[in-house]
């Protein structure tokens, strides 16, 4: 049997109004107020409400049991595309898209599920349009016995501009995703490949000067002057393969490409300690974090954010970083014992940290949350789907 919905009482405004003014009709037509029906002292408030319902700028249309609309004023007529005249009287089916049930009142032209705006009362339906165009409508509705029938107030509103609009933004949305996971793509190739070109190439050159340099010391036998000189080159030299070295480990570890993210990690983790004077401790498995390049640069640039973002910010004196495996999934919480993370601190327009690291998470269908909830400090909780990423 079809279930009975009821429209929701509240949201009243308007439609009682219509409500006011459809029993003010009502009484002209019955002759009850008086000889010409509407000059009455006590037809008043109904000529109030009809004159309120004719200006509203929303539609408003009024439909009986039978789902015959009863009353439409000027804007639900300019919404459809029709004159009041030719709403009035019509079958509700010939300007909201009908159910399927033969029997349907009027609350069942809209969704059942409701809330399709942003008040309760508010539901989904179909208008269409004097050429037969469907568009997307909401509609608050009450419910009121009149004369012992029941009437059916309903506020409409055409929502196809704001769905198109809707549409449009969550497309750009997805767009502006996709273009901020290839540059990161991109970002991090071209990170890789200057710390190759600066290792093997510049670093072979800076290598092969210093074994140069020591030909030179043999074969020129050397004054002290020039002996003192050729020392002072040999350990500049040497600070410069250090900083090469430093400038490529920065730009992308080799561990990552060579040993993988467990020892990338380590690697992160000992500069950290070395560089902040802050215990951090790494629990994890080695063979649960061999993972493809998508996924170990995403959760190796993901700690290394969280890292850096602790060392600035979070006056902390302690750190755990806790990545393990469940049902497929790679769980990875880091936590800080410091000042805590504000909510306002998660808004900060300027701020990019968090933000890469949420798209790095949502790129690989992830999860990510970032709180303060356990005093003192930061948790940040990572949930990454990484089933197709294991190598
Ligand atoms: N572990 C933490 N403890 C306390 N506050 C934090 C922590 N991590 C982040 N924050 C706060 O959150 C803010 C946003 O962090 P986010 O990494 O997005 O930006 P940022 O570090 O300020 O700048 P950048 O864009 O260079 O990363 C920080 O400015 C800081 O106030
Ligand atoms: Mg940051």
């Amino acid at each position: 049997m079809k279930q009975q919905r009821s429209a929701h009482p509240r949201g009243r405004g308007l439609a009682m109004l219509a409500l006011g003014f459809l029993g003010g009709r009502l009484l002209a037509r019955t002759g009850a107020n008086g000889a010409d029906g509407t000059d009455g002292a006590a037809d008043a408030p109904a000529r109030h409400s009809r004159r309120i319902v004719h200006n509203a700028g929303e539609a408003i249309i009024a439909a009986d049991d039978s789902s015959r609309i009863v009353l439409a004023n000027p804007a639900a007529a300019r919404m459809f595309g029709v004159s009041v005249q030719e709403m009035e009287g019509s079958p509700l089916a010939r300007f909201i898209r009908a159910p399927h049930a033969m029997d349907a009142k009027p609350l069942d032209y809209f969704q059942a599920d409701g809330r399709a705006g942003r008040r309760g009362t508010d539901y989904a339906g179909t208008g269409l349009r004097a050429n037969g165009e469907p568009f997307a409508i909401e509609g608050s509705i009450v419910d009121t016995r009149q004369n012992g029938s029941t009437v059916y107030t309903i506020i409409l509103r055409d929502v196809s501009e704001r769905q198109r609009v809707q549409r449009k933004l969550a497309r750009s949305h997805d767009q502006l995703r996709q273009l901020s996971s290839a540059l990161q793509t991109i970002r991090e190739e071209e990170r890789t490949h200057i710390a190759r070109e600066l290792h093997d190439d510049l670093g072979q050159l800076l290598a092969s000067l210093r074994m140069d340099l020591s030909l030179l010391t043999e074969a020129c036998g050397g004054t002290p002057e020039a002996l003192r000189l050729i020392g002072g080159m040999d350990s500049n030299l040497l600070t410069a393969i250090a900083s090469l070295r430093r400038i490529a480990t920065n730009l992308r570890p080799r561990a990552l490409d060579e040993g993988g993210l467990y020892f990338a990690l380590q690697g992160l983790r000992d500069d950290f300690v070395e560089r902040h004077g802050i215990a951090c401790d790494l629990l994890a498995d080695e063979n649960e974090l061999r993972l493809d390049d998508q996924a170990s640069t995403a959760i190796f640039r993901i700690v290394q954010e969280a890292l850096t973002n602790i060392a600035r910010h979070a006056h902390a004196t302690r750190v755990t970083m806790n990545l393990y495996r469940l049902n497929g999934e790679l769980l990875v919480t880091i936590r800080d014992d410091g000042r805590g993370i504000r909510e306002a601190d998660m808004e900060k327009a300027e701020s990019l940290g968090l933000v890469g690291m949420r798209e790095r998470v949502w790129a690989l269908n992830g999860e990510i949350t970032i709180s303060a909830d356990e005093a003192p400090g930061t948790r940040i909780d990572i949930m990454l789907p990484v089933q197709d990423h294991t190598v």
